[in-house]
């Protein structure tokens, strides 16, 4: 396993405006690069924080069959106007996964909504209801435990995410998150993305919250 990659920062793909103050995407290159390593043509790939449908997009074109779950209508509703397979995008929550009527899968690639360990709404109900990081962690491993009934034996999980920098305070969540769902998955290693863009070097980081690279934590369904 590569435990370090470079790729472009760049999202293919316009989505409307009503999404562009809060596109946090995939890049196409990175799901490009795991479906191409970890996955061949007629493969079912879960994503189950589908936001605005990178996964979907890119495994219709790879020629492997995508399922996912979203929590916001919205984003939901763009993906199925969008895509191929309408009837594999479920709206829902991801701590009600085992509710729906999935396939057993192949391969699962996602990213989860972040959260500050300071941050007081729960980030899994689009913040509409109060929070905190230990609860956040505890949901993802919940989460992940369902993922686990749901993937075929064997089968790889991919988890990308950040840590976080934020007023001088990093939130180390990507540790933490590897940690928690090493409590249900075999943790066989982080893949560091180092992230390169064709634009100006952003104060925040290229990646954004504080950083030019991000983490792929691969687990597996052993
Ligand atoms: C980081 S974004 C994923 C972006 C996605 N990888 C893409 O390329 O478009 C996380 C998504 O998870 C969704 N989400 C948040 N809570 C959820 C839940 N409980 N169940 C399912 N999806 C959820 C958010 O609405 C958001 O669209």
């Amino acid at each position: 396993m590569r435990t370090s990659i470079t790729l472009p920062l760049v999202h293919k793909r316009e989505v409307p405006t009503q999404f562009k103050d809060d596109d946090n995407r995939f890049a196409e290159s990175l799901v490009e690069y795991f479906l191409k390593n970890y996955t061949q043509k007629g493969d079912i790939v879960l994503d189950i924080f589908a936001g605005l449908g990178t996964t979907f997009f890119v495994a219709e074109e790879m020629e492997r069959i995508p399922y996912g779950v979203e929590y916001l209508e919205d984003r939901y509703l763009y993906i199925k106007e969008h895509v191929k397979s309408k009837d594999n995008i479920i709206h829902g929550d991801a701590l009600k996964l085992l509710e729906y009527q999935l396939p057993k899968c192949d391969f699962c690639l996602a990213s989860p909504v972040y959260m500050n360990k300071e941050d007081t709404e729960n980030p899994y109900t689009a913040c509409e209801t109060n929070g905190s990081y230990e609860q956040y962690l505890e949901d993802t491993r919940r989460i992940y435990s369902y993922v686990k009934e749901i993937m075929k034996p064997d089968s790889y999980i991919v988890i990308e995410v950040s840590n976080l920098k934020r007023n001088g305070v990093v939130t180390t969540l990507a540790w933490d998150i590897a940690k928690t769902v090493s409590e249900v998955l075999h943790f066989e290693g982080e893949i560091i993305v180092n992230w390169v863009g064709n634009g100006s070097e952003k104060e925040d980081g290229i990646y954004n919250y504080g950083y030019d690279h991000s983490y792929c934590l691969v687990f597996r369904n052993k």
